[in-house]
Order: structure tokens, then sequence, then C-alpha cells
């Protein structure tokens, strides 16, 4: 009697204790992907551009991972397996876009179970029929806009109150901290302004109260930062960033605890259906092979740069967390392996800032981060846009502030095109 084929999922299951084993430059490579009898042991795991699969029998149909590519896809699997890989995480789920990601993790963490209630009682569960208990969620006061913007103008419209507390101050963090706190949400460094915040002492508070610690790691990417080493919970990744690192696609990822993957996955990506392209898959795939290469260039391109603006008597404020002037440089270096390729600076007037940026030559001045290209934002003109001025200002993004995501290019040549636009201004 022919054995059963295995499913490129359960292959893959059976993998993971043999990827965990390898160190992580040989994981950004082989892990999740595996040649498989299935696609002619090709080396690549092929684009499987397909919406549903197919049975002989309905047993099949019951024993088979695969039902519809919203949930199921083999390239978004070994995409899955890989990140989950290599954040040392149970399990991952590759979506559309980083905020996709945000979305589903935040969800989940305030999903409370209603399947078999009866649609007219569900009423009775929302946080506004019992405001004694108003569930509460916590976020830095510096965070990426659009996150911003979901926790602190979205949810609290659906009964969430979000407290917006300086997560750098671990004191600060134990004060707004009650027994309703449902997750602490942080990114490490944060975007625009790169602070630096303690995942393992947020994770540890969070953690006294039943609460869940989600990390957004789009900054450093697992390999400069692992936060579920340091007690998170959740991570989320823009794969549109250093993962991917080649600017030519979107996409986002959760990585956490097996139930709970598996729970996103069927009851809120089921749903939400913020699906990621296979072809998409595929790049990010070939992206993410190169990643501590190019983190490692990242960084000391940025170390480089960071110090060249220190140095520079037009510039004002830098923000790098390799600098031994950065607030919690002691911070990054415990749970950083390098400092990565983001860098905040302002400069000494709006009227140079302004001038500042027409200046530039080489270096592309845009929104976004994380790729071989070099881009620098205007902040308060460019991710800011949105925000009114006292938003701004209790974010710290003044007029003279700007982001520079560090390319790949000789740093040299990055630093001739700032030190050109520097003496103009
Ligand atoms: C820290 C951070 N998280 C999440 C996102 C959202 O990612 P995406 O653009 O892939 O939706 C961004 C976007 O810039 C970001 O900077």
């Amino acid at each position: 009697m022919s054995e059963k084929k295995k499913t490129v999922q359960e292959l893959n299951q059976e993998n993971r204790s043999k990827w965990d084993k390898l160190r992580f430059d040989t994981q950004l490579i082989r892990a999740g992907e595996d040649p498989y009898p299935e696609t002619s042991n090709s080396l690549r795991i092929p684009i499987y551009a397909t919406k549903s699969y197919t049975y002989s029998t309905s047993s099949e149909f019951f024993k088979n991972h695969y039902y519809y590519s919203r949930t199921e896809n083999p390239t978004l699997f070994a995409l899955d397996n890989k990140l989950a890989t290599l954040h040392g995480g149970e399990s991952a789920i590759s979506v559309a876009s980083g905020m996709g990601a945000v979305h589903l993790a935040c969800s989940s963490v305030l999903q409370r179970r209603v399947e078999r209630i009866r649609p007219n009682k569900i009423k009775n569960l929302l946080p506004q029929s019992n405001p004694e208990i108003i569930p509460n969620i916590l976020i830095h006061v510096n965070q990426y806009t659009g996150i911003y913007r979901l926790l602190t103008k979205i949810y609290p419209q659906m009964g969430i109150e979000c407290r917006r507390v300086n997560l750098c101050d671990i004191s600060e963090v134990k004060k707004s901290i009650d027994n309703n706190t449902k997750f602490l949400f942080l990114e490490s460094p944060s975007n625009p302004t790169i602070d630096v915040i303690d995942i393992q002492a947020c994770a540890d508070l969070i953690h006294e109260v039943g609460g869940k610690c989600i990390v957004d790691n789009t900054f450093s990417s697992p390999a400069l930062q692992r936060p579920l080493e340091f007690g998170a919970d959740f991570v989320i990744e823009s794969l549109t960033k250093y993962i991917n690192g080649h600017g030519d696609c979107l996409g986002g990822a959760v990585i956490g605890p097996k139930n709970d993957i598996l729970n996103i996955r069927y009851y809120w990506q089921e749903t939400q259906g913020q699906v990621l392209s296979p072809f998409n898959a595929w790049l990010i795939l070939r992206g993410i092979r190169t990643l501590s290469l190019r983190m490692t260039r990242h960084s000391s391109n940025a170390m480089k740069i960071a110090k060249y603006l220190e140095n520079h008597s037009k510039v004002t404020t830098v923000q790098y967390p390799g600098l031994v002037s950065h607030p919690n440089h002691i911070v990054a270096k415990k749970q950083m392996k390098d400092f990565g390729g983001m860098i905040g600076f302002e400069l000494e007037s709006v009227e140079a800032s302004n001038k500042f940026i027409e200046l530039l030559k080489l270096i592309k001045v845009g929104v976004s981060l994380g790729d071989l290209t070099s881009l620098i934002e205007y902040t308060s003109l460019m991710t800011g846009i949105d925000l009114a001025s006292w938003e701004r200002k209790s974010m710290n993004i003044s007029r003279r502030h700007f982001r520079f995501s560090v390319g790949l290019e000789d740093p040299e040549d990055l630093i001739d095109d700032l030190d050109q636009a520097l003496e103009q201004i």
C-alpha cells in the first residue's frame, strides 16, 4: 500500500527541529525552504498561484491542510516557517502589510470568544456595557503614525481606552498599568525619533497583570533583535522594510505562540482577508536570505553617518542607538546585536531644514525605510502630515526633524552629499 504523501506543512513541522539547530545565517537561507518531492525537488519554493485546492475523496478534504488561499498557501507557509524559526517563535503568519499584521495581533489579543453566542447577546460583551471594567492598552508617546491612529483614534471608538505613556521611563509604565490593561505595544527603536525601550522590563510589568507584550520589531529585524527572548508575547514585522530589503513590495507578519497564530489565521485572517500575494511572498523570501549581510552594512554605514552628523555644527540633535549620547544606549546594547540603519536628526532652524531637503542630490527624499537605497524624510511634512501640531509636539517631532534610512551605498558618497547640502544652508 502506498504511504500517504506528506503535505508541505507537515514536512515543515517535522523539519523545524532540524532548522532550530542551525545558526541564524544558515536559517536565513535554509529554514522553511527544504526541497519537496511534489515540486521535483526544486531548489526554490515555487509561486503557488492558486485560490483553492482539490481532493478526490471527502476524507482527503478533511485531512488536507490546504483549503483556500486566504488561509493556506505553500509559498506563504515557507515564509511563515522561516520567520518563526528566525525569531525562535512557535509559529508565524505573513500577511499583506505591516499595518495588517498590527491589526491582526491587536484584534486577537482583545478578542472575546463569541462563536456560540447569539448575535443579540453580543452587545452585553461590549466594553461600554460595563464602564467599571473598561479595557485599556498602553502605547509609547512616540509611535509610527499608522499605529498611533489605529490605537488612539479607532480603538477608543470601540470602547478601548488607549494610554499614551513614555515607555522609556519604566516608573511611568508601572504607574499606568492596572488589572484591565490588555496589552502594551512598543516599537524599539521607535519611528521616527529612534527611542529605545527596554523590552524585558515592559514585558515583566505587563505580565504581572496578565496582559500581553506586543513588540514591533520593524527597525531591527530578527538579525539585530529577537524580542521573544526578552519576554515579548508577539512580534510584528513590517516585511516591507529590512526583511524584504529591496523596496519592491509590501508585507507584514505576526510571530507568536502556535495556538494564538492559529486563531489569528482561522478567525481573524479568515474574516479580515489581508492576504499576502504568493508573488510578494516569493520576493520577500528572495530578499530575506541576505538579511544578515545587509543589516551589518546598514549598521556600519549608519554609525559612520551618525558620528559625522554629531560632529557637524549645523546639526543640533542626533538620535542613533549606537551613539553613547543616546539616552538608552545601554538598553540598546543589551537587546540589540548591532544598532541598525535608522537615524533621526534635527537642524538648527526650520528655514535651514526647508532648504536642506532641496539641496540633497544623491540621497533620495521620500517616505518608508529599510531598503538598499538611502531615503530621508522630512518628518513633519511626510509621515507626520496628518498630525495636528499638538500631536507632533506630544510626539517630539519638530519642524526641524529628519528621519534617515541609511542605505547600502558607499558611506563616503552619502557623507559627501550631506556635506554639500549642509554647507549651503
Ligand atoms: C514601525 C512600523 N511598523 C509598522 C509599519 C507599517 O508597515 P507597512 O507599511 O508594511 O504596512 C511601519 C511603516 O512605516 C513602521 O514604520
